[in-house]
């Protein structure tokens, strides 16, 4: 353990992003989400829709995972899953979510809260017939979250669903499955700066608009 502490400590480096100040950021937060998302794909950075989303389960136990952002509305962002999933089921009890970007190669974070809500099954159903056919294939096989016997009987799953749809397509989106809108009510940009002095900005929702404070590294 000791030489992975050293080795991380060896590893440390500097950060040298560009400023990042009230001014410079857009008015419309959405807007800055959007522009350092398109810096991101510029930047090749490998997964740009990946984000971790963090929710809270009834036992008030909060768990995290990476989805993708699929989709975005005027006041919030959308992702795609199975609704009876662990975090399907922690959205149910308690609807505030955190969802983090990291972006290792621009020295940049984004931080987002929110509230999340089912979309509809028509919208749900138009995202997924859109799906490659393996993707909807896996998306009904899966009961995600579940324990599985074996890698076996998770193969055999999909190849039984497949063999039902044969020549049929697109497959109909489950019920289980589908987009949760996260209502954004703040976001903060961070951009890594020198001497760990970095630049944080967070806009917060009031009423209808948008309050902006830059935060202490
Ligand atoms: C890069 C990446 C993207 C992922 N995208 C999604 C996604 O969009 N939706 C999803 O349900 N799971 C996605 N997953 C899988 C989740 O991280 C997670 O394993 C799964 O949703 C089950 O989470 P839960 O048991 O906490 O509900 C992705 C994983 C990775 C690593």
């Amino acid at each position: 353990m000791d030489e992975i502490v050293n080795y991380l400590n060896s590893v440390r480096r500097e950060y040298a992003g560009q400023e990042l100040t009230k001014d410079s950021v857009a008015e419309n937060p959405f807007k800055q989400l959007f522009s350092w998302i398109n810096d991101a794909v510029n930047a090749q950075v490998l997964d740009p829709a990946a984000m971790i989303l963090s929710t809270v389960g009834s036992d008030n136990k909060p768990s995290a995972r990476t989805v993708l952002i699929r989709g975005q509305e005027e006041n919030g962002i959308i992702f795609y899953t199975n609704y009876d999933s662990k975090k399907g089921q922690d959205l149910v009890s308690n609807p505030y979510v955190a969802i983090t970007f990291f972006w290792v190669e621009l020295d940049r974070q984004i931080l987002i809260t929110g509230r999340a809500e089912k979309i509809s099954y028509e919208a749900s159903q138009k995202y997924f017939s859109n799906r490659p056919k393996e993707s909807q294939i896996s998306a009904i096989a899966s009961n995600q979250s579940g324990i599985v016997k074996n890698r076996k009987s998770l193969e055999d799953a999909y190849a039984a669903i497949e063999e039902k749809y044969k020549g049929v397509g697109p497959l109909p989106c489950p019920e289980n499955w589908g987009g949760f809108l996260v209502v954004i009510d703040s976001f903060e940009f961070w951009q890594g700066r020198p001497s760990r002095l970095h630049d944080r900005i967070r806009y917060t929702k009031e009423n209808n608009d948008w309050k902006l404070d830059r935060l202490a590294p």
